[in-house]
C-alpha cells in the first residue's frame, strides 16, 4: 500500500482539532474508514464549514471532537491540550464548552418535556447555579433565539420545524459554549426558514463571539455562513480554503465537481454528481480515494494517495494535479 506521510500540526491555539486522526468502523460488510488521516482545526471566532456526500465522515468527525468515540489513531485537542484518551468523567467539563445541533430538531428535543423543559436540561444536568437562576437563563435563551414567552410552556410538536430548531439553538447554547457543532442543521427545514435560520446563527455569533463548525451537504448555504470551507470525501479532507476562494478558484477536481452541482453555478442546469459506487464509506486501498471519478486522473493517482498539504496561500489541498 502507498505510504502516506504525516503532513503538518494543527495551529496551537486552535479551539479544538484533530491531528492525523483515523476512525475505522468493523462491520458486516468489512473494515469502513469514516476518518482516515484527518487533521482539522477549528480557529475560535471562526466559522468552519464542512462539506461531503453521504458517507464521506463529517458526522464521524463531529462525534470525535466531542471525543464521544475514541478515535482509531491521531489526536484530539481541545486548545492544544491532549484530550484524545481521557475518561467521560474528567471529559464532562470540557463537553460543556461544545453545543450541539442535530439535523433532526424534533428528533433531538425531548417530547414530553416543554419548551423551557427542554433548554433546562442541561442546565439541570450541569447543576448550573440555582433553579431560579436557570429558569431565567432559559427564558432569556428563548428569547434571544426568537422564540416568544408565550411558547415556552408549549410542547415542541406544538412548533414548526423552524420553531423547534431554534428552542435546540437555545438548548445547545444553554451553557455558554464556545463552539457550536452543527450538523445538517438546516437541512431538514424550507428554504425560507432555512435563510431565517441562518440569521440567526450569524446574529448569535456576531453577538455571543461563538466558533461554528458547520456541517452540511450543501455548499450554498455553506457559502452563506462561513468564513472557511473543508471539503471531505470518503473519509479524507481533500480541501481546506476560505469560502470566496474555494468559490473562486476550487483546486480539487471533486470541489470543483460539487461547485458544479449547485443549480445557481451552472448555466446550462444541474449536473448531478455522477455516481460513485463507494460512497457508503472508504474502504482501505492505495491512490487517491476520487481517482475513479476523476478527469484528470493519470497513473500516480492510482498508485498513490496524496496527502494534505499547505499551499502558500494558506489553503491545502490533497492532489497530485495541483
Ligand atoms: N457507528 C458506526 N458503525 C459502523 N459504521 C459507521 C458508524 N458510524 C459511521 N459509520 C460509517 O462511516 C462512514 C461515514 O459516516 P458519517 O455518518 O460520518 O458520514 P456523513 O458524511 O455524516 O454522512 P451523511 O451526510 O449521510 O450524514 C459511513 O460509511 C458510515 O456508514
Ligand atoms: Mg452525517
Amino acid at each position: 500500500m502507498a505510504v502516506q506521510t504525516a503532513f503538518f500540526e494543527p495551529a496551537d491555539e486552535a479551539l479544538a482539532a484533530l491531528a492525523d486522526v483515523t476512525q475505522e468502523f468493523h462491520t458486516s460488510q468489512g473494515k469502513v474508514l469514516a476518518c482516515d488521516r484527518v487533521t482539522l482545526a477549528v480557529q475560535r471566532g471562526q466559522s468552519l464549514g464542512l462539506v461531503g456526500e453521504s458517507g464521506s465522515g463529517k458526522s464521524t468527525a463531529i462525534r470525535l471532537i466531542q471525543r464521544l468515540i475514541r478515535p482509531s489513531r491521531g489526536r484530539i485537542l481541545w486548545q492544544g491540550q491532549e484530550i484524545t484518551r481521557w475518561s467521560d468523567r474528567r471529559l464532562k467539563p470540557y463537553r460543556r464548552h461544545m453545543g450541539f445541533v442535530a439535523q433532526d430538531p424534533y428528533g433531538s428535543l425531548f417530547p414530553n418535556r416543554t419548551v423551557v423543559g427542554n433548554v433546562l436540561e442541561p442546565l439541570i444536568l450541569h447543576r448550573w447555579e440555582d433553579p431560579r437562576a436557570r429558569k431565567a437563563r432559559a427564558e432569556e435563551l428563548l428569547g434571544r433565539v426568537g422564540i416568544p414567552s408565550a411558547y415556552a410552556a408549549v410542547f415542541p410538536h406544538e412548533l414548526s420545524g423552524g420553531q423547534q430548531q431554534r428552542v435546540a439553538i437555545a438548548r445547545a447554547l444553554a451553557l455558554n459554549p464556545d463552539l457550536l457543532l452543527l450538523d445538517e442543521a438546516v437541512s431538514s427545514l424550507d428554504v425560507s426558514i432555512q435563510a431565517q435560520i441562518i440569521n440567526l446563527l450569524q446574529d448569535l455569533k456576531e453577538d455571543l463571539a461563538l466558533t461554528y463548525l458547520f456541517v452540511s451537504h450543501n455548499l450554498a448555504v455553506v457559502r452563506l455562513l462561513c468564513e472557511q470551507v473543508a471539503v471531505m470525501y470518503l473519509g479524507k479532507i481533500v480541501e481546506v480554503s476560505d469560502t470566496a476562494a474555494l468559490f473562486a478558484h476550487p483546486r480539487h477536481p471533486y470541489t470543483e465537481m460539487l461547485i458544479h452541482s449547485i443549480p445557481s453555478f451552472n448555466d446550462s442546469g444541474v449536473s448531478p454528481l455522477p455516481d460513485d459506487p463507494r460512497q457508503a464509506g472508504a474502504v482501505p486501498s492505495p491512490g487517491c480515494p476520487f481517482e475513479p471519478r476523476c478527469p484528470l486522473a493519470v497513473e500516480q493517482c492510482r498508485a498513490e494517495t496524496p496527502v494534505l498539504r499547505q499551499l502558500g496561500d494558506g489553503s491545502q489541498v490533497a492532489c497530485h494535479r495541483v
